[in-house]
C-alpha cells in the first residue's frame, strides 16, 4: 500500500537547526512537488553528502558518498533516478543502470578532478609506464574510466590500491589523495596533478588557528586535501566516514575540513556537537537546487547517456570496484 506522503511542516522539523524558518517558504513548494512527482514517475532521488539540506533530508532518497551512491545505485527499483550531485555521479549511476532513465538536474554540474584528465591522458601514461596497472577515482569521466583497469573512492582507495598485488600502480586523477594513500601503503603510487578546486585550498595554518581559537577541537579532513593538511587533522576520510566518526566519537566540537554542507546535513544528525565551520563551497555539487530537481522530473531533463562502447569498458572498471 502507497503511504500518505510526508508533510512539509513534518519535514521542517527534521532541518530546522540548520534552515532559518524564514527560508523554508521559498522550499515548501518544490518540496511537496518533488514529494508528488517521485510518486507519479516512479523515481528516487540519490543525493550526495554535499548536498544542501532541503534537498538531502527532505527529498533525497538514498544518501552518501560517492561509494554509498555507486552501490546503492545498483540496488535501486525505480524508473527513473535523479542524481543530486554532480556529472560524474550521475554517470556512474548510468553506468550502474544502463536500463533505466537517469537524469541530472544541471549538467552543467562538473568537478575540477574530472576536468583535470581525458582518456587519451591515460592512454599516454599507459604508454609511459607499460604494464602497471591504473587506478581511477570515480571522480573522472566514463571516457577515462574506460581505460582503466579498476575504478576507486576516497573510502576504499588503499584497498582497491592494495588488492592488485602490484609493486607500483598509476593513481589517477587526484595528486593528493595520491600521495595521502601512498603514505599508508607500501606500494608505490604514481600520480598525476588532478586537484579537487575545494579541498586544495585548506592548509595546515587553517587547522593551527582552529586549534588555537578552539581548544580541543577535533579536526576532521578530506583525503582529498593536500598531504600536510591531512597530516594535521585528527582523522582523514571520505565524506561518509566523517559523517561516522562524528556518530561514534560525538566529539564536543568538530570542524570537518571539506565542502559546506556537509556540516549541516552531519549537524542534523548530531544536536549535541557543535560544528565550527570554516568551509568551501563547491560551485558544481551548489548548481543543483530544489527547482532543477523539480523541472528534471518534470520534463524527463537531463538524460544521461554515455556511448555503449564506452561504457561497457567503464561499467567494468566500475563493477570490478564494487567487488572488492
Ligand atoms: P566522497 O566519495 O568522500 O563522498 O567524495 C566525493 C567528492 O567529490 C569529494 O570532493
Ligand atoms: Fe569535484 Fe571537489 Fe566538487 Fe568534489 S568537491 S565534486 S572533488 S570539485
Amino acid at each position: 500500500m502507497i503511504g500518505a506522503l510526508p508533510t512539509t511542516a513534518s519535514l521542517y522539523e527534521r532541518v530546522r537547526r540548520v534552515i532559518p524558518p524564514i527560508e523554508w517558504p521559498a522550499f515548501a513548494d518544490d518540496i511537496e512537488a518533488i514529494l508528488a512527482l517521485k510518486r507519479k514517475r516512479n523515481a528516487v532521488i540519490l543525493a550526495h553528502n554535499y548536498q544542501t539540506p532541503e534537498i538531502f533530508h527532505c527529498v533525497a532518497d538514498i544518501v552518501g558518498d560517492s561509494l554509498a551512491l555507486a552501490r546503492k545505485a545498483m540496488t535501486v527499483d525505480a524508473d527513473v533516478i535523479v542524481l543530486a550531485g554532480v556529472h560524474f555521479m550521475a554517470e556512474t549511476a548510468k553506468l550502474l543502470n544502463p536500463g533505466k532513465t537517469v537524469l541530472i538536474p544541471d549538467p552543467g554540474a562538473g568537478c575540477s578532478l574530472a576536468d583535470s584528465i581525458t582518456a587519451s591522458d591515460v592512454r599516454l601514461m599507459r604508454q609511459r609506464y607499460p604494464g602497471v596497472p591504473v587506478v581511477t577515482y570515480v571522480n573522472t569521466a566514463a571516457a577515462v574510466k574506460a581505460e582503466s583497469d579498476i575504478c576507486c573512492t576516497s573510502g576504499n582507495a588503499l584497498a582497491i590500491v592494495e588488492s592488485l598485488g602490484a609493486p607500483r600502480v598509476i593513481m589517477l586523477p587526484d595528486e593528493y589523495l595520491a600521495q595521502n594513500i601512498a603514505a599508508q601503503t607500501d606500494v608505490q603510487i604514481i600520480a598525476w596533478k588532478g586537484h579537487c578546486e575545494v579541498h586544495e585550498r585548506f592548509s595546515p595554518a587553517d587547522i593551527s588557528e582552529l586549534r588555537q581559537g578552539h581548544p580541543g577541537i577535533t579536526v576532521l579532513a578530506h583525503p582529498e586535501c593536500p598531504p600536510e593538511v591531512v597530516a594535521a587533522a585528527d582523522f582523514a576520510g571520505s565524506t561518509a566516514a566523517m559523517s561516522d566518526y562524528v556518530g561514534r566519537h560525538k566529539p564536543a566540537r568538530v570542524v570537518l575540513m571539506t565542502e559546506c554542507s556537509m556540516s549541516d546535513n552531519v549537524a542534523v544528525e548530531h544536536p549535541d556537537v557543535d560544528f565550527v565551520r570554516p568551509c568551501n563551497l563547491c560551485p558544481h555539487m551548489k548548481r543543483i537546487t530544489l527547482a532543477n530537481i523539480r523541472a528534471a522530473l518534470e520534463e524527463n531533463r537531463h538524460v544521461v547517456t554515455i556511448d555503449p562502447a564506452v561504457a561497457e569498458r567503464a561499467r567494468w572498471a566500475v563493477e570490478r570496484m564494487l567487488f572488492v
